[in-house]
């Protein structure tokens, strides 16, 4: 059960097997990966899809013919693997001209060229049957608050997703879109910095029902918050479209660890949640599982697969770890005694208004708290040490 197959659905970035190591200290650890062979280590260790940057997969600055080349090698390693690209991204970061932002830069021509790179790879990604492009504004914010009119530069942000989605419709493409929210790095302050913030927005889009996000774990914990429940939410509002996957330890710069190497209690709450927290106990979420991380600075290539491996099984085994958890009687039990069921029960009864609640006097008049109360506790401490044991493969 912990060996990968695409049924699993994991996806990497090209981004993320393909980092050199590069820092703002140092340069590359390792040398180039070539995207063929990338795909091919990839389908040998049991992934379903990759996805990419337009940057990632032909060099900015690129001719159409050199752009091209790259466009068939990849397709054709594709068709050998038998691979998917279930999303694509671009690349609004990397080349100086958006050190402002795409999107949002205060420089209007670059806003320009922003729609029609984002554009291109819309189309591209359309070619190779993407259903969705994420969305990371990281060079979308500032560092400086006279710097940045923050309302209208969600009104350019919310002017270029609203054109975006009218070209999507126009051409008849089964793309939606995934805006991938963070709080930091590389701008001081980026907009739309979590999930919640990202919810907001959405609702002021002309075409909401198109746009949903992409979270990442390491994101939301820079942060300080807590990543299960923010997937939870977006869950709530149907607006997990993707996930990116990886793992963080606190506060601090994006570290963009192995899956399962930062929190891991949180982690298995998620994918307890992902795989068990649907209507009827199944997943939750059935999209791909994707890995937004970056093999260590100190790793040769050896090291890239084994921490590419590393992500899927980790996954895998919190997903065996939260079926044993879920299977366990005494986690029933304890489930039952913490009255976690009870908060899915209407807080009124069926044609109930606050006329007949106001009406109820066992709700307040003859409610006595402290009676009612009587020093009864929860029990959460109890499950939460089930959950422990079951994630440290003890029960
Ligand atoms: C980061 C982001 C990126 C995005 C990617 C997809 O912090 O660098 O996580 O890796 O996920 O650009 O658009
Ligand atoms: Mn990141
Ligand atoms: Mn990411």
């Amino acid at each position: 059960m912990v060996t990968p197959t695409p049924a699993d659905k994991f996806t990497f970035g090209l981004w993320t097997i393909g980092y050199n190591g590069t820092d703002p200290f140092g340069g590359p650890t390792r040398p180039a990966l070539d995207v063929v062979h990338a795909v091919e280590k990839l389908a040998e260790l049991g992934a379903y899809g990759l996805t990419f940057h337009d940057d990632d997969l032909f060099a900015f600055g690129s001719t159409d013919a050199e752009r091209q080349n790259q466009i068939d090698r990849l397709k054709q390693v594709l068709a050998d693997t038998g691979l998917v690209v279930p999303m694509v991204t671009t690349n609004l970061f990397s080349p100086p001209v958006f050190k402002d932002g795409g999107f949002t830069s205060n420089d209007r021509a670059v806003r320009r060229y922003a729609l029609r790179k984002v554009l291109r790879q819309i189309d591209l990604g359309a070619e190779l049957g993407a259903k969705t492009l994420v969305m990371w504004g990281g060079r979308e914010g500032a560092e400086y608050d006279a710097a940045k009119d923050i309302r209208s530069a969600l009104e350019r942000y919310r002017e270029g997703v609203n054109l975006l989605s009218e070209y999507v419709i126009d051409k008849g493409y089964d793309i939606r879109f995934a805006i991938e929210p963070k709080p930091n790095e590389p701008r001081g302050d980026i907009l739309l910095p979590t999930v919640g913030h990202a919810l907001a927005f959405i609702g002021s889009l002309e075409h909401p029902e198109m746009v949903g996000l992409n979270p990442e774990v390491g994101h939301e914990q820079m942060a300080g918050l807590n990543f299960a429940a923010g997937i939870a939410q977006a869950l709530y509002h149907g607006k997990l479209f993707h996930i990116d996957l990886n793992g963080q330890r606190g506060i601090k710069y994006d570290q963009d660890l192995v899956f399962g190497h930062g929190d891991l209690h949180n982690a298995f709450a998620l994918v307890d949640l992902l795989e068990n927290g649907g209507p009827e106990g199944g997943q939750a979420y059935d999209g791909p599982r994707h890995f937004d991380y970056k093999p260590s600075r100190t790793e040769d290539e050896t090291g890239v697969w084994d921490s590419a491996a590393a992500n899927m099984r980790t996954y895998l085994l919190l997903k065996e770890r939260a079926a044993a958890f879920r299977a366990d009687p005494e986690v029933k039990e304890a489930l039952a005694a913490a009255r976690v069921a009870e908060l899915a029960e209407p807080t009124l009864g069926a044609g109930e208004g606050y006329a007949e609640l106001l009406a109820d006097r066992s709700a307040f008049e003859d409610f006595d708290p402290d009676v009612y109360f009587g020093g009864k506790g929860f029990g959460f401490v109890r499950l939460q040490q089930l959950a422990t044991e079951h994630l440290l493969g003890a029960r």
